[in-house]
């Protein structure tokens, strides 16, 4: 299948006219629609977001309606990163390359399988592994190869899910990953992440840069990147939205619908992020989405898109958890800080992590609260601790 692309004048064209729309309130009509099961495209999708006639309350509710009955049906993982060094220049980012401010550090593979078996005791069976994204030489095959070793360490350790979110890799990087991490590759565990953070090139060169030599910096390298994985063996894919760095949501929900559908019709099986920009070290960047445009996105997607996950993180503050826990996938929950955590709870300190976390609450306690609210989660065993040493 050809790579996914995007044409962003047409998908601005397009924007426009929901804009339009909106403006005429053909918004209530598509409700009822939307409420009715009746099929409706990403056009009508962006007609809904802009159209103030329709509450954001109703866009919930429809949402909600269209899950599976009963208590929500969560997935859960973590972040661990394993170096906060990067040579990327992304301007809202504490980890950039330039950012003097971040004290550097990397986890050693020893400290790495430690973090692991700590959120494996924990009750953890998901764990996203995260590093910066580097220029091509030995400290980006260096940076690869931990990754792939801290990889493989999860799924020895049987974390029933493993994410990968170290920037996007050459199709030569997938053959070593997949050669680092086989027999156990399987890839029904793994999950290649790569937030596109903006589909509008002009926005993304105001954040991301254009230095030649900073991959990160290549748009199109970016959204191609699922390709490449799936090409390679992955079956899952994680986009997502930086959300902040572009005010034109009717625009980015345009082009992460188009780009869900392509990952879809790969068959692959499909995670949404939607981080808001937080606080970052060093980084001066930090324009607003509302509550309310958030919860209205997670509604659209949520109910376009019923076979793909949307992901929601502790950046959001635990009201919004738990508004919006009833319409999404996946509730992650930890610290950006390198190898953060403890028995009991986690680092969370700004001058040696990628951004700042909202609800810093431990992970237990988080969980709990929605477990106790009668929702399951998948990939936390709250009990593991116990049963492995039955009093
Ligand atoms: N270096 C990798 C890993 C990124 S970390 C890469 O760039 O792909 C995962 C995500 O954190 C990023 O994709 C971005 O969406 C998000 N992020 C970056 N800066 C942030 C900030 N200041 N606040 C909130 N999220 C941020
Ligand atoms: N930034 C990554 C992401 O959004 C890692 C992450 C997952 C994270 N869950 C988190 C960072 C919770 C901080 C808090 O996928
Ligand atoms: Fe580096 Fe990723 Fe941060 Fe960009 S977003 S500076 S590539 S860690």
């Amino acid at each position: 299948m050809k790579a996914f692309s995007l044409d962003s004048e047409a998908l601005a064209a397009r924007r426009e006219r929901a804009r339009q729309r909106a403006s005429e309130r053909e918004g209530p009509r598509l409700a009822s629609d939307f409420a009715a099961g009746k099929p409706i495209d990403d056009d009508d999708l962006a007609t809904l977001l802009l159209s103030q006639d329709v509450p954001t309350a109703d866009l919930l509710a429809i949402a909600r309606a269209n899950r599976p009955p009963g208590a929500p049906k969560l997935q859960t993982f973590s972040p661990l990163y394993i170096s906060n060094e990067c040579d990327g220049e992304c301007l809202m980012c504490g980890m950039r390359r330039v950012n003097s401010e971040l004290e550097r550090v990397t986890a050693s593979e020893a400290a790495t399988d430690e973090q692991l078996d700590i959120l494996y005791r924990r009750g953890l069976r998901g764990v996203a592994l995260l590093t910066g994204e580097y220029r091509y030489g030995p400290m980006r095959d260096e940076m690869l190869k931990r990754t792939t070793a801290a990889a493989r360490s999860a799924l020895e350790r049987n974390f029933s899910h493993v994410l990968i979110n170290i920037g996007s890799l050459e199709v030569e990087e997938y053959d070593v990953f997949f050669g680092g991490v086989s027999p156990l590759a399987d890839a029904a565990r793994l999950t290649m992440c790569t937030f596109q953070e903006t589909y509008d090139p002009v926005v993304y060169e105001r954040f991301m840069g254009s230095v030649r030599e900073n991959p990160r910096s290549d748009f199109v390298r970016r959204l191609e990147n699922f390709d490449r994985a799936a090409d390679a063996g992955f079956r899952s894919a994680n986009p997502g939205l930086l959300l902040g760095l572009n005010r034109d949501l009717a625009y980015e929900l345009l082009a992460l619908s188009a780009h869900v559908r392509h990952l879809l019709a790969r068959d692959m099986l499909v995670y949404i992020s939607l981080p808001r920009l937080r606080k970052a070290s060093g980084a001066a960047y930090r324009v607003g989405v509302s509550d309310d445009d958030l919860a209205r996105v997670v509604a659209l997607l949520s109910v376009a898109f019923p076979q793909a996950k949307v992901v929601i993180s502790t950046r959001e503050t635990p009201e919004m958890q738990r508004l919006l826990v009833p319409v999404i996938g996946v509730l992650t929950a930890g610290s950006p800080g390198v190898a953060p955590y403890t028995d009991a709870g986690a680092r969370f300190e700004l001058e040696k992590s990628q951004f700042e976390v909202t609800d810093q609450r431990s992970i237990e306690v988080i969980l709990a609260e929605h477990l106790a609210a009668g929702a399951t989660i998948d990939g936390y065993e709250p009990a593991a601790a116990s049963f492995a040493n039955p009093a």
